[in-house]
């Protein structure tokens, strides 16, 4: 694996271009901040009417049409939703300049097919491995944010290049840029969000207060075990990695957990995960994104509330004092 930080990387790739970044969300805010703080030439690209513009613009940022950001831009950013991005693509294509580079922070549009850039752009992959609040502060900080960056066409020989000063420009260089691809990067992470961090993690944290509480355990008492102490263990594997943490725990809970997360995860586990790599390789989340975008996200809205009004909601509400 190469890891590439600032030292390595020639910012004169960027020197001179305009950039247009298509969404002021999660990501879109961050990473056009950072982009101006660094001295490049932004503009941020919104629909009319977007409720967005004047938050742009009050943190200093130029903000246009979608198409005019685009048309005036020698490199363009698709920030907005990823089941958008098909129909964003469609509309901006005829707006882009001869050359331009295409950026992504996530691979699937293009690893899916929901995009097929025109031959003539270079299409690069810029992804930060985190949210946009963690990615702007910790610019502001001085520090930055591990990415992974990619090149699906190079069409002016140029993208990769890019690629790499747009990274240093957001500040993900001063962590590392490591290469991947939007091939990997994309199955990676919707594996990741299914089977562990945002979707098994939740799930075992569910189980567990709700198989204490079964058993006569008080609610609080279930929450502060299962969960409540969910954030020191993510403290210590990234300050010491997996096998530091259980050195500093107790023998007692390092016996524990010796002889139960494995009865835990077993073989089927482990089968199942499999399973939602095939899935996810074969398109069939990427379609599942596509139909609910299309449906109104209607499963996403139950699923919302019902989690609003699960107990284990309630009793974070109560131990918090959020009610
Ligand atoms: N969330 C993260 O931290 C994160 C981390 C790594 C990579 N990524 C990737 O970064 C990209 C952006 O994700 P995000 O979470 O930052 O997106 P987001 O916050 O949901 O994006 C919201 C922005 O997209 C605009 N938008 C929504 N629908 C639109 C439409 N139909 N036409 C034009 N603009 C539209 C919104 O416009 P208005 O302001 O007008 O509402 C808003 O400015 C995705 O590819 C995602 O996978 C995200």
């Amino acid at each position: 694996m190469e890891m590439l930080r600032d030292a390595d990387i020639d910012p004169s790739a960027l020197a001179g271009k305009r950039v247009a970044i298509l969404g002021y969300g999660n990501q879109g805010r961050a990473q056009s901040l950072n982009l101006k703080d660094s001295g490049i030439d932004v503009v941020v690209g919104l629909r009319g009417g977007s409720g967005s513009t004047m938050e742009a613009e009050a943190a200093g940022l130029e903000t246009a049409l979608i198409e005019d950001a685009v048309a005036s831009a020698d490199v363009v950013m698709m920030l907005a939703p990823d089941e958008i991005h098909a129909t964003l693509y469609s509309e901006i294509e005829p707006h882009l300049r001869d050359g331009a580079a295409l950026g992504f922070s996530h691979g699937l549009s293009v690893r899916f097919g929901l995009v097929k850039p025109r031959a003539d752009l270079d299409v690069f992959m810029l992804a930060p491995k985190g949210p946009g609040t963690a990615l702007r502060s910790l610019y502001t900080e001085g520090k930055g944010m591990i990415a992974l960056w990619a090149v699906e066409q190079d069409a002016t020989g140029q993208a990769g290049a890019i690629a790499l000063a747009y990274g240093q420009a957001i500040g993900c260089a001063r962590a590392g840029l490591i290469a991947s691809s939007f091939a990997e990067e994309a199955e990676a992470d919707l594996f990741n969000e299914q089977a562990v961090v945002w979707g098994g993690v939740p799930e075992l944290l569910i189980a567990g207060f709700e198989t204490l509480v079964a058993g006569g355990i008080s609610p609080e008492v279930a929450y502060l075990e299962c969960v409540g102490e969910l954030h020191l263990i993510a403290e210590l594997i990234e300050a010491r990695g997996i096998a530091g943490m259980k050195e500093v725990i107790s023998n007692t809970a390092e016996l524990g957990a010796l002889l139960g997360g494995r009865r835990i995860i077993d073989d089927g586990v482990r089968r199942r995960m499999a399973e939602v790599l095939a899935e996810v390789r074969a398109g069939r989340f990427a379609e599942e994104l596509r139909s609910e975008e299309e449906s109104g996200y209607q499963r996403l809205e139950k699923a919302r509330a019902e989690a609003r009004s699960a107990a284990i909601e309630k009793t974070y509400r109560r131990l918090r004092g959020r009610d």
